[in-house]
């Protein structure tokens, strides 16, 4: 089963059809006990008149149905493995249960559970089924009234808070929604409050709710929160909808954070931070995360998904907005390098291997093994292309379209290309294909020149991907600019639409230029072009285009490593080449510091097989390592003086200017530690005021194999903090050199504070191991049986969650043959444990297939 289709439970997006009935109200009674939680719903169905007649079937999964009524009169249902069948009258009808679940016993972290005393809940995409009988589909929109009884002081739900007395409180929801937004918090917790006035000047009580102790680490997830919401109003005219909005942090959490109408549940890494626990990029990442919950409010709740195979409309969209903002208010070149980058090593590893799917994939298993790369990043990379074709302002009309015709529904791909051809007239029929075609395309750029003409012709091929061997051209919006030999621009960023397979696009110029190609990354394509060796030191000197001067720096950088992987000797003039932009005090130190930055290990071995050649992770790191000490070297003068400048006085703050200071700073340690055995980076771990300059010390000093002493201080110092001991677990089994890390891995898997059911704690020391390539890598198969042995656990356990983790496997076919028969035999072993999840048997199925 190449793609998971031959298993029989697969489901298919060409089989949708509408669910038979509408609900006109809900109402639900949560009794609350750990072992014996009784809901009691109310729902009021009437048929639908857009759909098929069909039989009544309520998903309802790990449930004990204690009883079952119809407008009043008891009834038996048939239960069958994933829900109930019943018969039904032919109009309306009221149908009632009460059921009974054990949120204790609940590890998968889906449905009601506890985590450290608090109940919450996990809906989203199908955890609903598990707290009560219902059609647990995004289709079915309902407005929910919710009653909670219990003695915990803290009760919550979606909406607007109703009646609250003793043990009891009543929460109602005026917007229709489907039951993977609901939400139910109860705990003994703390608020850090503020209010909001929205455009039309309505006030708006916020809240982040944490557990005692944690109240004085809401403050940013709080600033974050605001800013969003000014910016939804400002950008996109999207005012908020209700008169709370609450945010709760927990601990147990298999994602980064929830949506859920009014009532966000996020993990609490994506929430908690001081200046003493968080780094700048936990602060950069709760910003980013926060907002785009919070435009999840517009981008998913009022407009949802009609199914799961429209996951994207929500989340590609949710991630498109959430870069916007992060761009507006830390600069948009730092962010767009961040993004690529990223998209490159994560989404590129994915589109390029067993586990490629499209933007909308066409079947699934596990709808949870598609909250992927590809859906969300693809699918904002998607909107991104959208945008620079149709240009600023017929975005914002098709925008305005979008949320004037389908608030309120549940809506499709095609819905949302729809508006775009409304408001634009622009024919999206071939750009559709970024939705149905996996892959990661190949752009091949050729250049001519002919007396007064130059030519660029571009061509294109999209790689067969499992189940889809042959691929129709796409529409690539290429942006050029090109430069003359003085380095002015002679042609200013111009979007050329590659729509064929191959194109050519002249261009009348007196002298030869120098082309800028794929500026700002103008789409997620693979760019194949055999540039002259000098082009890319021009560009890392003059282009203009942010994104294209840091793609200079990183052609060079992999020139480096390819040297050093071939034995030869890394180019003298690039250290030069580098030092110049470096020192250019008119570049911001954020963007300075991406200058610095070298491509990772995952992206040479990518590279490496992309060329056709076998990746030897052993030396893919020997590479990287040479080349780090010869940056350190032949930079040596320059690196004290920018460490200095990341050195900021005052009183620690997030703010965009600092974040690049200690960033530059940081960079710099990073390789000082190469020449200086470490020195600095004691020092600075030694006076470090806060976790940003302390977390990077004690990289510096990881990375060079010392620090022993630093990291017991560092242990002893925050061994009562679990997001800072994740910190302290990831150092470790991601820096470990490659012949210790599995033994490194090993040991922090028997630490006492390895709470292995916990997510983040697993993920910071199996998830940061298996990211250590070498080490995961290592020849003994040593890393893929730990892994193994830790997924089989795990699944047990929390099935999503080791679905997620076992990604780290998809890799495995790059190899060398003896890794590869290790690999293998390990995913087999996986495959036939009995009692296998689904989760994690569709995702050893997609990566053996
Ligand atoms: N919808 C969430 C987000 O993107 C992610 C999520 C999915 C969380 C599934 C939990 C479970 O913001
Ligand atoms: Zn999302």
């Amino acid at each position: 089963m190449a793609d998971g289709t031959a298993d029989p439970r697969t489901i298919h997006l060409k089989d949708y059809t509408p669910f038979p009935w509408t609900i006109d109200g809900v109402d639900l009674t949560f009794a609350l006990a750990p072992r014996g939680t009784r809901v009691t719903s109310r729902l009021r169905f009437r048929p639908n008149p857009e759909a098929r007649p069909g039989p009544f079937f309520l998903h309802g999964e790990d449930l004990r149905l204690i009883e079952a009524r119809i407008d009043g009169q008891p009834v038996s249902p048939r239960i069958a493995l994933e829900g109930l069948t019943c018969d039904v009258p032919d109009g309306p009808f009221t149908w009632e249960s009460v059921v009974e679940i054990d949120p204790e016993a609940n590890t998968r972290l889906e449905g009601l559970y506890l985590s450290n005393g608090m109940y919450c809940t996990q809906c989203e995409a199908e955890g609903f089924r598990r707290i009560t009988f219902y059609p647990d589909r995004p289709d079915v929109m309902a407005v929910f009234t919710t009653r909670i009884e219990s003695d915990l002081p803290v009760l919550l739900s979606n909406g607007n808070p109703g009646e609250r007395s003793e043990g009891v409180a009543i929460w109602h929801d005026p917007w229709p929604k489907p039951a993977y937004l609901f939400a139910l918090v109860a705990g003994d917790l703390l608020a850090h409050r503020d209010r909001f006035t929205t455009m039309t000047g309505r006030e708006v009580d916020l809240a982040v709710w944490v557990r005692p102790g944690d109240e004085g680490k809401c403050a940013w997830a709080m600033e974050s929160l605001k800013a969003s919401m000014r910016w939804d109003e400002e950008t996109y005219g999207r005012e908020y909808d209700l008169d709370v909005f609450n945010i709760v942090a927990v601990d147990d959490f298999n994602m980064g954070a929830m949506e859920n109408k009014g009532l966000n549940i996020f993990n609490s890494s994506a929430v908690l931070a001081s200046p003493e626990t968080a780094t700048d990029a936990n602060y950069e990442r709760i910003e980013a995360i926060v907002a785009h919950e919070y435009f999840h409010n517009w981008t998913g709740n009022r407009i949802t998904c009609r199914d799961w195979f429209q996951l994207s409309l929500k989340e590609g969209l949710t991630v498109f907005r959430d870069a916007q903002f992060t761009g507006d208010l830390r600069g948009r070149g730092v962010k767009r390098i961040h993004d690529a980058a990223a998209l490159r090593a994560g989404q590129f590893r994915e589109d390029g291997g067993p586990l490629a799917h499209p933007v909308r994939p066409e079947s699934f298993v596990e709808i949870n093994n598609f909250y992927t790369m590809t859906v969300y990043e693809k699918g904002a990379e998607v909107i991104g292309m959208l945008k620079r074709l149709v240009g600023d302002e017929g975005y914002r009309r098709a925008l305005d379209l979008y949320f004037a015709r389908h608030d309120g529904q549940a809506a499709t791909v095609e819905d949302w290309l729809q508006v775009f051809e409304d408001a634009t007239g622009r024919d999206l029929s071939q750009f559709k294909l970024w939705y149905s075609q996996a892959g990661t395309p190949r752009l091949r750029v050729e250049e001519r020149w002919e007396e007064g003409r130059y030519t660029l012709d571009l061509s294109q091929t999209v790689p067969p991907t499992p189940g889809q061997p042959t691929k129709a051209p796409m529409v690539i919006p290429v942006a050029v600019g090109l430069l003359n030999p003085n380095g002015d621009e002679v042609v200013p960023t111009t979007v050329l639409e590659l729509t064929g397979e191959r194109q050519s696009f002249a261009f009348d110029l007196p002298t030869r230029p120098i082309p800028s190609i794929l500026r700002d990354f103008s789409a997620p394509v693979l760019l194949d072009r055999d540039a002259p060796e000098e082009e890319a030191a021009f560009l890392l000197a003059h282009d203009t285009d942010e994104f294209n001067r840091w793609e200079a720096a990183q052609t060079l950088a992999r020139r480096a490593i390819r040297a050093r992987l071939d034995g030869r000797n890394i180019d003298p003039a690039w250290a030069p080449a580098l030092r110049a932009v470096l020192r250019d005090d008119t570049l911001s130190p954020a963007y300075r510091a991406t200058i610095l930055a070298r491509p990772s290990q995952e992206e040479t071995a990518q590279a490496l097989h992309g060329a056709g050649l076998t990746p030897d992770p052993l030396a893919i790191f020997r590479a990287h390592e040479e080349v780090a000490e010869h940056l350190a070297h032949a930079l040596a003068d320059l690196l004290p003086g920018l460490h200095d400048q990341g050195q900021v006085p005052g009183p620690y703050s997030p703010d965009p200017d600092s974040v690049g200071r200690r960033s530059l700073g940081n960079a710099a340690l990073m390789l000082l530690s190469r020449t200086d055995v470490g020195a600095r980076a004691r020092a600075q771990f030694a006076g470090a005021a806060d976790m940003t300059q302390s977390v990077a010390a004690l990289s510096a000093l990881l990375l060079v194999d010392a620090g022993e002493a630093e990291l017991q201080a560092f242990h002893d110092r925050w061994s009562g903090d679990r997001l800072v001991m994740d910190k302290w677990f990831a150092l470790q089994a991601s820096l470990a050199r490659p012949e210790e890390a599995v033994a490194t891995a090993e040991r922090l898997t028997r630490h006492p504070a390895f709470v292995w059911t916990n997510p983040n704690r697993f993920r910071s020391v199996l998830g940061a191991f298996a990211g250590n390539l070498a080490g995961f890598h290592d020849p003994s198969g040593a890393g893929y049986r730990l892994l193994a042995d830790w997924l089989l656990r795990l699944d047990g356990a929390n099935p999503q969650f080791a679905a997620r983790m076992s990604g780290a496997f998809s890799t495995w076919r790059r190899y060398d043959a003896d890794r590869q028969a290790l690999a293998e035999a390990e995913l087999r072993r996986i495959q036939s444990a009995p009692g296998l999840s689904r989760d994690l048997s569709e995702m050893v199925a997609r990566m053996l297939g």
